[in-house]
């Protein structure tokens, strides 16, 4: 069945045909297509154009069909060009010619926008939930090693000390960006096309805003060429998709490495590793690279859709239909990779002593001695100088920062006051850093009892 072809000669050809059906792909957006069509027979009745009693046979139909389609082997066989076809033809089989009235000054251009907004808008529902799932996560994570000293890094050499769940928080915070990118994707998705007709605007007088309440939108599109032309909301699902895919890619990294031998800090749990079929002794963090791998995909299904859109004329081009493919595929990926962390997260074992170690062997004291003689009068520039000789002393002698005491330091150089040793521990420069979002352990238990209660108001 066709929706069209009153104009046509011959029908189309068989290799057209194949190369433009999108009912493969696009019939996942059946239930929305279904719910949208049935608030569309719902207007129909109020503008007069069906009957209160024809109106009930459609909306019946349609749940039959939503129905039937839950069996993949509904679809088994049809070769209609796209979902709204199908269901259209669906609904010609249970109604009869009553079906013809479904489409009075509707177009595809309207309905498709309709359909992949109700779809888009659950979506991202599930992204923030899915995100929230992982943010609980880090912040029991980050509870049970409350102490816990890790060097933090910058070009990945070590750089200063900070607190195991100040790391945490730091991705805690990408996280909460992108359950807010997701909720403005969803604010300007939840904007109601129906009445736009193909770009003009409706021949009959729909109540439109009625249509948005029926469908629980937040409001009507303002422009109806706008409608037929425009998949920003799209972009803006596959931008919060791709950031939240780019954060989720660089935690898998940290714990890539974190979890190496060569770290030794962490262990992942066995459910989310590998094994080799060949070495017996390898434990593969397979699930975090997959997610670092499929954040190049979902990077990809933006681009390639920001590339379709770019340079269509006013309005609806045949072009807009290759917005789907990239849609589903970043919201399955986004979903799955956000799961994944969830649980990865949940199995990680952190070896508290081995990174304790590294911040105690390394130089990651070098700035708080620095700032120390600084807070005693010492002129910056100065301090970094005198800071930075005695790491280069003590590279060439071995020693690390427990290899020196008061004395030592004072024979050293003057500027460094007995007191000023105890910045040798890690623990006692972190303390200089009560400010609000640094790592001193009073800001950051501050920090962590805010981030539950921000969790808390996002659930
Ligand atoms: N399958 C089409 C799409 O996804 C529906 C709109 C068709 N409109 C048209 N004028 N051919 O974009």
């Amino acid at each position: 069945m066709k929706l069209w072809g009153g104009r046509f000669e011959s029908g189309p050809s068989e290799v057209f045909e194949r190369f433009s059906n999108s009912l493969a792909f696009d019939r996942r957006l059946l239930d929305a297509d279904v719910r949208g069509s049935q608030a569309f027979a719902r207007s129909l009745a109020r503008a007069g154009v069906l009957t209160g009693e024809e109106c009930e046979r459609i909306v019946a139909a349609f749940d039959a069909i939503a129905a039937d389609a839950k069996n993949p082997a509904y679809f088994g066989g049809a070769d209609d060009e796209d979902v709204h076809t199908f269901v259209i033809r669906k609904l010609k089989e249970r109604v009869g010619g009553l079906a013809d009235k479904i489409h009075t000054g509707r177009s595809r251009n309207e309905q498709v926008s309709l359909d992949t907004r109700l779809w888009l808008r659950d979506e991202c529902d599930r992204a923030r939930e899915l995100l929230a799932g992982l943010m609980r996560a880090l912040l029991d994570l980050a509870a049970k090693y409350p102490n816990a000293i890790i060097p933090g890094y910058t070009h990945l050499r070590r750089a200063q000390p900070v607190l195991w769940p100040h790391y945490l928080l730091a991705y805690f915070e990408m996280f909460a960006r992108d359950h807010e990118r997701f909720g403005d994707a969803r604010r300007r998705t939840d904007v109601m096309p129906l009445g736009s007709g193909a770009l003009a605007g409706s021949g009959f007088p729909h109540d439109r805003e009625a249509i948005a309440r029926d469908l629980g939108f937040a409001a009507i599109t303002r422009n109806s060429m706008d409608v037929s032309a425009d998949r920003d909301f799209a972009l803006d699902y596959l931008y919060a998709a791709s950031t939240a895919m780019l954060h989720l890619s660089r935690l898998a990294e940290d714990w890539i490495l974190y979890s190496s031998e060569e770290f030794g800090w962490m262990e992942l749990g066995d459910g989310v590793t590998s094994g080799s079929s060949l070495m017996p002794q390898k434990k593969n963090p397979d699930s975090l690279e997959l997610i670092r791998g499929k954040s190049g995909r979902v990077a990809g299904a933006l681009t390639s859709l920001m590339f379709t859109i770019k340079g269509l004329p006013m309005t609806y081009n045949r072009d807009m239909q290759e917005d789907k493919r990239p849609l589903f595929e970043a919201a399955d990926e986004v979903n799955g990779s956000l799961e994944m962390a969830r649980v990865v997260a949940e199995s990680v074992v952190l070896r508290e002593s081995v990174p304790a170690a590294a911040a105690d062997e390394s130089w990651v004291i070098a700035t708080d001695l620095a700032e120390a003689l600084a807070r005693n009068g010492t002129a910056f520039h100065q301090a970094h100088q005198l800071a930075g000789k005695l790491v280069l002393e003590s590279v060439r002698s071995g020693k690390k920062p427990g290899d020196w005491n008061a004395e030592s330091l004072a024979a050293f150089a003057p500027e460094f006051t007995p007191d000023m040793a105890r910045y040798l521990d890690p623990r006692e420069g972190m303390k200089t850093r009560e400010i609000a979002g640094g790592t001193g352990p009073r800001a950051v238990a501050t920090a962590l009892e805010e981030a539950r209660a921000r969790l808390a108001k996002l659930t």
